[in-house]
């Protein structure tokens, strides 16, 4: 039977919530511990299924994992011998395609399935490809397989032509125990890349730039030991930021880098939103209607993607029109077919989504289409008048840890049952 969340909207979210580690860091943590010659722990990793997906990617390659306290994880990946990953499991997600970057590093070869993920427009990975070809290694693709092979990988330039957070850190990867120097030019700058970039020095690697647009990765021959926490996840911090907002509510988000989510907190002031930041804390009121604004998306620290279909759940109860232009992902408005059923008046041209402010939506049965779309469901359910029932909820287990008990526990009224 499926499993499907009921939300009784029209509840005021109030109280204390505190932020998981961040998604988008831990999938690539996990497969960097595999270049270590021993292993490491890792704190903070959320509960969520890629965290699992991963898990099960690095027993099926002979690593050895132990679970001790919540969210602790020690990863040996001393005596690891199999640079094939497993086809099932690894189509499940995107991160997958770090054991290439990874495995390469480790094995010199590489045998890892296209990767799946959440389907929000065409995905290549051209750019990792390139990289991973200037440092000298050989890629086919044969039965939806992609086998990297090199008998020596050897520092070298490379430009990428899209900012690229898994190309970035796949090269990263790839290059840490490459012999001499690599420079990536037009690198991404999101957080999950210095995190990963502080992991791997920590472990003895020798990245300088990790943020900027320019990263420089001088080869070591091993890579040992350490301890590292990852991050906090910027994208539930503002999920929940978000959620306050649309609710009128008032919510301390905890746990959190405030400086991570500068273009969040610029953009709901500019919607008169009040937010208070603190040192690892934001507070989010939303007493007032929200002024509806324009957004767009762009690469950090621009206005992420990943939290432009929670606002364009926010912009639908705004008042006036606002417009969103998604630069990163062509198919990231599927989540717009559901939101009319709530009563949302979204006109999607393209890229750019038109958004008329209504006072209320409506509750409805709505279908999550990806990550964020699930996000953007619940939080319109819980601003919506009535009752919302929301099915297909793999996509939101994928990247929420405990999302029900963190959102009861802030008021909403929420469950999840199988229907
Ligand atoms: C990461 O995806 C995140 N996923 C995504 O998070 C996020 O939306 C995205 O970065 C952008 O911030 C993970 O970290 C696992 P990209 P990634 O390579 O690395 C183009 C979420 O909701 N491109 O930065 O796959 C690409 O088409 C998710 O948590 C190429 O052209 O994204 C896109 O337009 C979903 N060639 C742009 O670059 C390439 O080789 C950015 O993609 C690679 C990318």
């Amino acid at each position: 039977m499926e499993e499907k969340l009921i939300i009784k909207g029209n509840n005021k979210l109030h109280g204390e919530v505190c932020i998981s580690g961040a998604k988008n860091s831990a999938v690539g943590i996990i497969p960097a511990v595999i270049l270590s010659d021993s292993g490491c722990i890792i704190k903070n990793l959320p509960d969520i299924e890629d965290v699992k997906y991963l898990k099960e990617l690095l027993l099926q390659s002979g690593a050895k994992v132990e679970e001790g306290n919540p969210g602790e994880m020690k990863i040996v990946s001393k005596g690891m011998r199999n640079y094939k990953a497993d086809f099932e499991t690894a189509k499940k997600m995107r991160a997958s395609y770090y054991f290439i970057g990874a495995f390469l590093s480790k094995f010199g070869r590489a045998e890892v399935p296209f990767p799946g993920g959440c389907d929000i427009g065409i995905r290549p990975i051209d750019q990792h490809i390139k990289g991973f070809e200037a440092l000298g290694a050989k890629i086919k693709v044969e039965h939806g397989v992609i086998k990297a092979r090199a008998a020596e990988l050897v520092g070298a330039p490379i430009y990428l032509d899209v900012v690229s957070v898994g190309a970035t850190i796949n090269i990263i990867l790839a290059a840490c125990k490459a012999k001499g120097i690599t420079i990536i030019e037009n690198a991404a700058k999101e957080p999950y890349i210095v995190d990963i970039a502080n992991l791997l020095n920590a472990m003895g690697a020798n990245i300088k730039g990790a943020g900027t647009d320019v990263i420089k990765i001088k080869g070591v021959e091993h890579l040992g030991s350490c301890e590292h926490t990852i991050i906090p996840d910027m994208m539930e911090a503002g999920t929940y930021m978000i959620a306050s907002a649309a609710t009128h509510g008032d919510v301390l988000i905890k746990n959190v880098i405030p400086t991570h989510l500068e273009s969040v907190s610029a953009k709901l002031r500019e919607m008169n939103i009040e937010i208070d930041e603190y040192e690892d804390s934001i507070r989010v009121r939303g007493e007032a209607r929200p002024k509806a604004v324009n957004i767009k998306t762009i690469p950090y620290p621009g206005f992420p993607t990943d939290l432009q279909q929670p606002m364009s759940v926010l912009l639908s109860i705004a008042e006036g029109t606002g417009i969103i232009t998604e630069s990163i992902w062509e198919g990231r408005f599927k989540h717009v077919d559901e939101l009319k059923r709530m009563g949302a008046n979204i006109k999607v041209e393209g890229r750019v989504a038109i958004i008329e402010g209504r006072h209320k939506l409506s509750g409805s049965p709505v279908h999550v289409t990806d990550l964020r779309a699930g996000a953007a469901m619940v939080i319109a359910g819980l601003a919506a008048d009535g009752e919302t029932e929301i099915s297909n909820l793999k996509h939101i287990d994928r990247g929420y840890e405990n999302l029900v008990g963190k959102l009861k526990k802030i008021g909403a009224d929420i469950s999840r049952v199988e229907k």
